[in-house]
């Protein structure tokens, strides 16, 4: 559930109509939703019930100050995936000590910045990254808290390019190399072993891949101690799908439940879970003007001021996201329309064969663009980004004002 809903047939953000907003701020800009953000991160909050769990939130999916700063007042925890995303979780107030660090380059630089902030533990995905981290561990005469990204190899079903958890990916560390790099992990003089991690994929619409993994994941607890090594933590990742379309994911109530069910009798043991595009997507859009309708030999295109720079998930993984028109009572003609952005490839669209009742100067709404989308923009064909709204109630803020084009290349030079 969200807080975008017409009211009077027009589009609203919490109790701020949208094209308020357009008018304000101009188009194209994202516009988050505070209350949906609160909701998605209490219902992850509340299925985790009596077990011991820390909600550390994928910075990756929208790393806005504002929205990280609603999220460190929830009391969130984080995800991280470089030392930038550690240092915006510390300038929007959270608390790095609630911190888990992913990836698999982690840099020197970025491991000791990790340390000095005492985060809560570096999810490691090779042994190579075990010894780097124990070296810089050692020079700052501190012990570095470690989990094992373990690759469970269950099939996530999902995009390929968003699939993490089978062997052919680049992402943790075999199974059957798990218990003999635990092993190697307990024996360096500066780690401490706190937890075991997993991440299988994103957009999961499906319960079993999450229970498979778990399955193997409490396997291998049980493996670990019978070798001496105990986790105090179980990192089962993020994934969980939202609906941009007709997919039914499970509620985070029922995928928490079906975690529960399989962990009764080890509430000793603390769940982390990290959570990005179940709590942003559907906490956001993006608000875009129709500049033309243009009519080609075979198709309809509706020529929109928002491009594949601005989001990138249509172009770049044939994502569907849906459409809708901000003032629902207009007067007009239905027709099937590509929704295209002025950026000199095909592939730039952020919807294909849609049925829309426009004219030129409507706005659109894409929704679930919350998660994945300013994130992923980049400034091609020197198009500056898209501000930022957070509406909370009748409130309207200005989270990150729209660039500038001399912004765009301040840090280029001209020859002499
Ligand atoms: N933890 C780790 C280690 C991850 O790699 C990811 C996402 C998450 C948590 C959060 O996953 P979520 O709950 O958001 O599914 N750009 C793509 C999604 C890439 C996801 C990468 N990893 C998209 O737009 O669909």
């Amino acid at each position: 559930m969200d807080f975008f809903q017409y009211q009077n047939e027009q589009l609203h953000a919490e109790q701020v109509a949208v094209a308020d907003i357009a008018s304000e701020f101009g188009t194209p800009c994202y516009v988050y939703s505070r209350a949906t953000i609160e909701r998605h991160w209490q219902a992850f909050d509340k299925a985790a019930g009596q077990q011991p769990h820390l909600i550390c939130y994928a910075v990756k999916a929208n790393s806005n100050l504002g929205v990280l700063s609603v999220m460190a007042k929830l009391g969130s925890g984080f995800d991280i995936v470089s030392g930038g995303e550690l240092l915006r979780v510390i300038a929007a107030g959270g608390d790095p000590k609630k911190v888990v660090f992913s990836g698999v380059g982690k840099t020197e630089q970025e491991i000791q910045l990790a340390l000095q902030h005492n985060i809560y533990c570096f999810n490691v995905e090779s042994p190579a990254e075990l010894q780097r981290i124990n070296k810089v561990a050692a020079q700052m005469d501190v012990k570095a808290p470690i989990s094992i990204r373990v690759n469970p190899d269950v099939d996530a079903k999902t995009h390929p390019y968003i699939s993490t958890g089978l062997k052919a990916n680049k992402f943790g560390i075999e199974r059957e190399q798990a218990i003999a790099i635990y092993q190697q992990a307990a024996a360096m003089s500066h780690l401490q072993v706190k937890g075991i991690d997993c991440h299988i994929g994103s957009q999961l619409t499906d319960l079993a891949p999450f229970v498979d993994a778990l399955d193997r994941l409490l396997a291998l607890i049980d493996e670990l101690k019978e070798n001496g090594i105990e986790v105090s933590h179980l990192d089962v990742g993020g994934g969980l799908g939202v609906p941009y379309q007709n997919e039914t994911p499970p509620h985070p109530n029922e995928y928490a439940a079906a975690l529960a069910e399989r962990l009764k009798g080890r509430e000793e043991l603390t769940l982390v879970f990290e959570p990005g595009r179940a709590i942003m997507a559907n906490a956001g859009i993006l608000v875009t003007q129709v500049e033309f309708l243009k009519s080609g030999a075979e198709k309809n295109f509706a020529i929109v001021d928002a491009a594949m720079n601005d989001l990138i998930r249509p172009a770049l993984y044939s994502a569907w996201m849906n459409i809708i028109q901000v003032n629902a009572a207009l007067e007009r003609n239905k027709a099937i329309y590509d929704v295209v952005g002025p950026i000199c490839e095909t592939g730039d669209f952020l919807g294909k064969e849609r049925e829309l009742a426009i004219a030129a100067g409507d706005l659109l709404a894409v929704r679930s663009a919350g998660a994945y989308g300013f994130v992923m923009a980049s400034n091609y064909n020197t198009r500056a980004r898209p501000p930022e709204i957070m509406v909370d109630g009748e409130q309207v803020y200005l989270v990150r004002e729209r660039e500038t084009l001399q912004e765009l290349w301040k840090l280029e030079r001209k020859l002499p």
